[in-house]
Formats: C-alpha cells, structure tokens, sequence
C-alpha cells in the first residue's frame, strides 16, 4: 500500500514540507531511501523498525520503499524518525489513521519507543499554514514551542504507543490549542551583578546605561582588573525587555539550535539574551554554518548582546565576520543547496587592555611595552570594526580609598527605568519602519531625527571635522546624541548631547 506522510525539515532558520512516501509491497522483503537522505535520516531505519516493535507490531516482511520529496532538498537530523514510522505502520495495514491527511509530523524516536525532542519545532509551527486543517504532532518535550504559536493545533505524547493510541482514536480530545505567549518577561535573574555594587566608575556606567538605551556597540579600554567584566557583565540588568515579536524571533533562533535528544524542557527565551564567547571561538560557533547549518553566538545574541571580553585575542578573520551582521543584522551562510539567512542584530559589546601589558592608559603604573609591541596589538582589531563601535570609552582604575566604606551607587533597576523610557521613545519613532532602536537607523533618518537648530549643526560639524570622523563617524555621532537627547526625553539634541556623545569617540 502506497501512504503519503507530511513533515518538515530545517533549512537553517526555515522549515521546508517535506513529504515521507512509504510504498509497501508484497514481495521479497527490502528497504530503500531514497531522496537526499544525510547519515541521521538513513539510520533512522534501524530507529524506526525497533521503536514499532515495542509497540508490538511488526512492520518487516514487506518490500518497502521509501520517498523523501522534494528529491533535491538535502534531509537531516532526526526529526524524520517519527514521519516514517506512522508511514510504515499504516502503509504496511498496522494501522489505521482517520483523516491521515491533516497531520504534520516531527519527531525523533529510540529503539524502545520513546518520542524525543528535536530542534526547530518553533520553525515549523510559524510555517504550517494558518487556518488550514492542519494539526501538528510532536514529542511532548517539544511542546513549549508549538504553544508559543497563537491558535495552532497540536497533539504531544512521549511514546510512539501514546501517539498512535491517540491517532487512531481520533484524537480530538488530545488536541490543544496553543495560546500563543502567554508569560511575557521574567524578573532579572539574581546571577547578574547589580551596579549598585560597582564602586565609582560613573563614566563606565553612564557608557553603559546610553549604549543600552540606544542598543549601540560599545567598547571598553582599561587597565587589567579595573573592573571591565564585572560592568559588562552587570549590563543584562539595564536591558529593556523584549516586546512579543522579538520574544518569537530570538526563540526560534535557540529552538534550532537545541541540541538532539536535549531532554530539557525548552523555555521560551523572554529575556535579552547576553551571549559571552570565548576569545577561542572559532569562526563556525561565532558566525554558524558547519556541516548541520546551525546559528552561531551572533544569532544566538539576536535582539540582545554579543560580549567579547579580551577582544584581541580574538582571530581577526573571526572578527571580520562580524562586520557584515553588524552592518545588516543578517548572516548568510552559502551553501550548494541555497544560502541560509539567519537573523543577527545584536548590540556589540568587546572589553580589551590598551597594551600587552595593560598599563598604557594607567596614571598611577607605568606601561612596559615597546611602541612596536603596542602598535602590534591595536592592529588586531580593524578600523572598520573600531569604526562600528559607536561608544568607546577608557576605564580608569579605581582609587583604593573608595573602597571604603562602601558608597552604594544607583541601582540597576533605576537605570533600567531610565533605558525602557527612551527605548519607548524610539519605538514611537520608529512605528512603522523596520528600524527598532537609534543605533540601526539610516543616515537620513540620523539628520531627520536629530531636529538640530542651525548652531547645534554648526557646531557638530565643526566637531566631526576637528576629530577627522568619516561620514559614518559623523552620523554614528548624530545617533549616540539622539539617544543621550531621548534619556533626557529631550526632542531636539543639543550642544551638550553632542558633547558627551563625542567625549564616546577618544578611542578610534
Ligand atoms: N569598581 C569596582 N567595584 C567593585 N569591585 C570591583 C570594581 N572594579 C573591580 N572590582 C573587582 O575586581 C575584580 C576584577 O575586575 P574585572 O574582572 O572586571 O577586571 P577587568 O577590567 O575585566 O580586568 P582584565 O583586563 O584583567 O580582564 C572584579 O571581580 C571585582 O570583584
Ligand atoms: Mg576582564
Ligand atoms: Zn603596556
């Protein structure tokens, strides 16, 4: 008997149909795969034969053939496993599925029957075809992300007997229906610092708190154990949240990047992600790619902070990568079978010592490289990164007597008021554009949204030039005044905003 079984595959971030035909004939007994299967959907028969027997049915003894269509789209991973097992049980007369058709499935499945997660189900709940009647079946562990999809119907078990049981039965009183999100923020978790606990450094965190509130790349410069990291990684706390498209968009991301068999329930991801890679990283996890197509560290940062630390130390072939999402807010990954887009905006953020031994810009020690060594280590880092960094700034080292008595600063939560309150003016801004925050705007909106008087433009212009800015430099300058300006729920920059923003450009 001939069966028709839809399914989806991941293409990078989308989820591409895909029909798994099973033809099972009399005759002598055989398997065969065909359609572009990769080494995970080829074993899967010996996944799938072991997993019926434990429901207690036998599907061998039959010549049976196996059609994975489209025929020129490369299948991996294991999320065929299930499609193929109902193909096989029904084609070969096991069982028998009322309305067969309206059925989506994706899942993996072990030898003794049980459903396991696999990755992008977010993916294919977003691409299953509203209102049509389609209902999509996956493994329960999975079942988080379907319910993000507002409306979508969906059955979940955690056996392969538990899910043909349902199917057979009719299945309608085991259909949900998602609700969409329904938890929309999470408290800051108490792992991150607060500023309240960072001892002076008022420069650093106001740098901290406009590079926030604009979502600008930021660069830190001081000497070794000035305290650096421990502002960077306080900078979670005064991140706005995520309004519900970003919650989707970034979730997505982490559903297809979830480990195979990855038991853990998978949470929605309802905070600004902060993604800190190693300065080992290789060009594959920082960008994505590699054989399976997954997201890197930058798309996995999407709508939130990719962190840097020891930025140097970094491969500069690595760092170049970055400079086309950083630019577009998208990777493009070319492959054989068609160029993969993930999605990458984020807001970069990179801590480095001025100098191999660190005390180049240090009042009180004195630097022990030679000049060559010094100029070396700059050169690490392009111009055209330093150029894309739009706040730059120089952290001194503390003075031991502050430590004293311990002055709580402000605290995080206070800055975060602050940063949500000019965020909610970008967004008014912005509505209607596909611009989210001042750092991503275009030039022309850069002048528009500045509103400057005659003499403020004069007087930036003049600065651009005393400080030799490119163009972009010049209109990178505009949007750190314009978010310095909106924390001051100011309409129009000023002299002064401009002056703090270009106090941001000493470094460059
Ligand atoms: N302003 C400060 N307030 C409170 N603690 C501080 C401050 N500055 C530094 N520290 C303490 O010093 C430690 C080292 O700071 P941190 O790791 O941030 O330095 P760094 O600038 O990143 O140095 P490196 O260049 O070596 O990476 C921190 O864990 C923190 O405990
Ligand atoms: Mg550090
Ligand atoms: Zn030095």
């Amino acid at each position: 008997m001939f069966q028709r079984i839809r399914s989806y595959c991941l293409f990078g971030i989308k989820a591409v149909p895909v029909s798994v035909e099973v033809d099972a004939s009399q005759g002598l007994p055989g398997f065969t795969l065909v359609g572009l299967p990769d080494n995970a959907v080829r074993e899967s028969r010996e996944r799938v034969v072991s997993a019926i027997r434990s429901v207690g049915k036998v599907v061998t003894g039959f010549r049976t053939t196996v059609n994975l269509s489209p025929a020129d789209l490369r299948k991996e991973g294991s999320a065929l496993d299930l499609p193929l097992a109902i193909g096989m049980l029904v084609a070969t007369g096991e069982i028998e599925v009322p309305k067969l058709e309206r059925y989506v499935f994706v899942g993996e499945l072990s030898l003794d029957g049980l459903l396991k997660p696999v990755r992008g189900v977010l993916s294919v709940a977003m691409s299953l075809p509203r209102g049509a009647d389609s209902i999509l079946v996956i493994p329960k562990a999975n079942s988080a992300e379907a319910s993000l999809v507002e409306g979508l119907r969906y059955i979940c078990s955690d056996t392969l007997s538990e899910c043909v049981e349902i199917l057979e039965g009719g299945a309608e009183n085991s259909i949900y229906v998602a609700k969409g999100l329904t938890q929309k923020s999470v408290p800051p978790s108490s792992a991150i610092p607060d500023f309240r606990n960072v001892v002076g450094m008022s420069g650093v965190k106001r740098a901290l708190e406009v590079a926030a509130a604009g979502a600008h790349n930021f660069l830190l410069v001081g000497s070794p154990g000035a305290g650096k990291t421990l502002c960077a990684r306080c900078l979670p706390g005064i991140l706005p949240e995520m309004t519900d498209e970003e919650i989707l968009e970034t979730t997505r991301i982490h559903s297809c990047a979830r480990r195979a068999g990855d038991s853990e329930i998978f949470r929605p991801i309802l905070s600004r992600p902060f993604r800190t890679p190693h300065h080992s990283a290789s060009m594959v996890s920082l960008v994505g790619g590699g054989t399976r197509l997954l997201p890197g560290e930058a798309s996995l940062a999407h709508n939130g902070v990719l962190f840097l630390d020891e930025l140097p130390e970094f491969n500069r072939s690595v760092l170049e990568a970055l400079r086309e999402p950083m630019e577009d807010g998208a990777i493009s990954v070319s492959r054989a079978s068609g160029t993969v887009m993930w999605p990458a905006r984020f807001m970069m953020g990179a801590a480095m010592n001025p100098c191999p031994c660190g005390f180049a810009m240090d009042p009180k020690r004195a630097c022990t490289c030679l000049p060559d060594a010094r100029k070396r280590y700059r050169e690490r880092i392009s111009g055209p990164l330093l150029d894309r960094i739009d706040i730059q700034v120089s952290v001194p080292p503390v003075d031991a007597g502050m430590f004293a008595g311990k002055p709580e600063g402000e605290s995080s939560a206070t800055i975060r008021e602050r940063v949500c309150a000019a965020r909610n003016i970008q967004h008014r801004r912005f509505a209607g554009t596909h611009f989210k925050s001042n750092a991503e705007m275009s030039s022309e909106c850069a002048h528009q949204f500045a509103m400057m008087s005659q003499a403020t433009e004069r007087f930036a212009i003049a600065a651009a030039d005393k400080m030799n800015l490119s163009a972009r430099g010049y209109y990178r300058l505009l949007k750190v005044a314009r978010t310095i300006a909106d924390l001051r729920k100011n309409e129009s920059v000023e002299i002064p905003d401009l002056s703090e923003a270009l106090r941001y450009k000493t470094y460059s």
